[in-house]
């Protein structure tokens, strides 16, 4: 095989590989759409089974309720399908009530995100949090406006408030004909297509459409004069106001909006076959070597999460990888900087729809899954041919601490192990009180519920009982400067002076109000976010 037939080979499978997560408050219907965008590339036959697996066992405690959780994201960190000679590798944002920064991290190995968004309740808290990840990281943005057959906001009013809360501009893309009871398709505005589509039994299978023009007589027989006129009056106004612009698109100045129902399948297709072919193909990753292209012929990657103790009959761990550049294969040798070693990969995975199942190459933009021996930490580079690191995945400041106390002395072995794994794994970060007379370790997290896995993981996987003593600080920060100035910080009263594992002196402060205040009073120290 010739260089220039390999580099072609190269270039056309990142050109059709499509990576993005979906993001959303819970219950927006991300499960939903991630079944029904399934079920629309053939992956699996009947929508249902996802969330009735997710419901099989009964939640008895928070933790079976993770647990359940985990048994899908398990299964479906990456779910990868082709759909009209795309390669689709849909990442999972574990989302549950709560955060976590593996959520987050998630959003590092993606190209773009979907928003999916409840018609009746537009922009919610948490998916403001996760928007703002990936604006930071400047994904483009797709907007699915879901629930439409339920009651909705009204659809000029939606696109108002992700103007205004999230700052770009929607430009919406379809939209719907109907709401509640009466919605029945959606207007393409590119074609000036109308999409009518029937309900099938239990929405577990692909909805009967019907193309044809606004002036269908099913339209007007269905609808009340008013939302007859006010979809004609909305029609005319989107053409005079909002134009599409795909490199706005790519920047993430503009988000294209499609309205519809996951669980009627109404509008999904049509989403799905636009945001194929709009959504971005793989993207350079920045490293210290410069940026590293899809296209160049060494395979490299990079360590965004891990899950250990995945079948706890095996203690085994796997790391995913995000493919950014070259062809990976099996059996390949690359260096490992992190541990300064170079490693064979002779069993990665690649996941199809729930199965996980050997691969023999992938491309960018595809997510493997190596069996480690925990030799793997978040944000490990992995190259052939010539070293280098990606720039690191960043750190999110923790808002939540609680010291961690082992109740069994005799365990502390097991404790110390399993608080190394859960560290390595990146479910908390784990900060030590300066003062040596307190040496429980304080747990540091996103989400709260954090807190209940890792102490259930320690007793389920390392046979460990703690007692969790919530600390009521709400800010991390590195603090450094001049020594005597550190110490003239009221350490003893309300403050808490600890250490993270590198030694590197954090506070815990109470409130944002507190915070400002030391730093208007001591110039001279810094106070950052992240260790450097
Ligand atoms: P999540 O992953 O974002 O948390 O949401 P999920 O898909 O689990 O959906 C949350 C609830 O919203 C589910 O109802 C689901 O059936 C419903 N839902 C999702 N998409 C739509 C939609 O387009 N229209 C309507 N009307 N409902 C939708 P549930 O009552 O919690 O569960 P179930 O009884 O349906 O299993």
């Amino acid at each position: 095989m010739t260089d220039n037939h390999n580099s072609a080979d190269l270039s056309r499978e990142v050109a059709r590989r499509r990576t993005f997560a979906i993001i959303s408050h819970p219950d927006a219907g991300k499960t939903t759409l991630t079944e029904k965008l399934l079920l629309y590339g053939n992956a699996i036959h009947l929508a249902g089974s996802v969330r009735a697996r997710r419901n099989q066992r009964s939640a008895t405690s928070d933790w079976m309720e993770m647990e359940r959780e985990r048994g899908i994201s398990i299964t479906s960190t990456v779910l990868q399908f082709p759909y009209e000679g795309y390669i689709i590798n849909l990442l999972d944002t574990p989302g549950h009530q709560d955060f976590s920064e593996d959520t987050y991290r998630t959003l590092t190995a993606a190209d773009s995100a979907v928003m999916v968004l409840d018609a009746a309740k537009g922009v919610e808290p948490q998916t403001r949090k996760l928007f703002e990840v990936c604006s930071k990281r400047g994904l483009p943005i797709f907007t699915l406006i879901n629930k439409m057959d339920r009651p909705a906001m009204d659809p000029l009013e939606l696109l108002d408030e992700i103007e205004t809360v999230l700052g770009m501009r929607a430009v919406p893309m379809n939209w719907p004909i109907g709401d509640g009871d009466s919605f029945m398709g959606v207007y393409d505005r590119a074609t000036e297509e109308v999409h009518l589509y029937d309900r099938t039994a239990r929405n577990q299978t692909i909805s009967p459409e019907y193309i044809t023009t606004l002036d269908d007589p099913r339209i007007a027989e269905r609808l009340s004069d008013y939302q007859f006129e006010d979809l004609h009056v909305n029609i005319g106004l989107l053409d005079e106001m909002m134009t599409f612009d795909h490199d706005d698109l790519l920047a993430g100045r503009q988000t294209a909006v499609y309205f519809g129902s996951a669980l009627t399948n109404f509008g999904i297709q049509l989403f799905l076959n636009d945001f194929v072919k709009l959504a971005p193909a793989p993207a350079m990753y920045s490293s210290d070597a410069g940026p590293i292209r899809p296209i160049d012929d060494e395979f490299s990657g990079f360590v965004f999460k891990i899950q250990a103790n995945m079948n706890p009959r095996h203690r085994d761990s796997v790391a995913f990888v995000r493919v950014c550049s070259g062809k990976f294969e099996r059996n390949m040798t690359v260096n490992h900087p992190s541990s300064g070693r170079t490693i064979r990969l002779p069993r990665p995975y690649t996941f199809f729809a729930e199965e996980r199942a050997v691969v023999d190459e992938a491309y960018p933009g595809d997510i493997i899954g190596l069996p480690s021996s925990h030799s793997f930490g978040i944000g490990d580079t992995l190259s052939e041919g010539r070293k280098f690191s990606f720039a690191p995945i960043p750190r999110f400041a923790p808002e939540h601490f609680a010291r961690l106390v082992n109740v069994d002395i005799g365990k502390q072995k097991n404790f110390l192990k399993g608080l190394h794994q859960l560290e390595t794994e990146g479910a908390m970060q784990i900060f030590y009180e300066a003062d040596a007379m307190r040496r429980d370790p304080i747990l540091a997290v996103v989400g709260v519920l954090q807190f209940e896995v890792v102490q259930a993981r320690l007793e389920s996987e390392y046979n460990v009982e703690t007692r969790l003593q919530r600390l009521p600080h709400s800010l991390a920060r590195w603090v450094e400067g001049p020594e005597e100035q550190i110490e003239l910080l009221p350490w003893r009263y309300g403050l808490v002076r600890a250490q993270d594992r590198d030694g590197a002196l954090v506070g815990l402060f109470n409130s944002e109000h507190e915070l400002s205040y030391y730093e208007g009073k001591y110039p001279d120290l810094s106070f950052k976010q992240t260790p450097d």
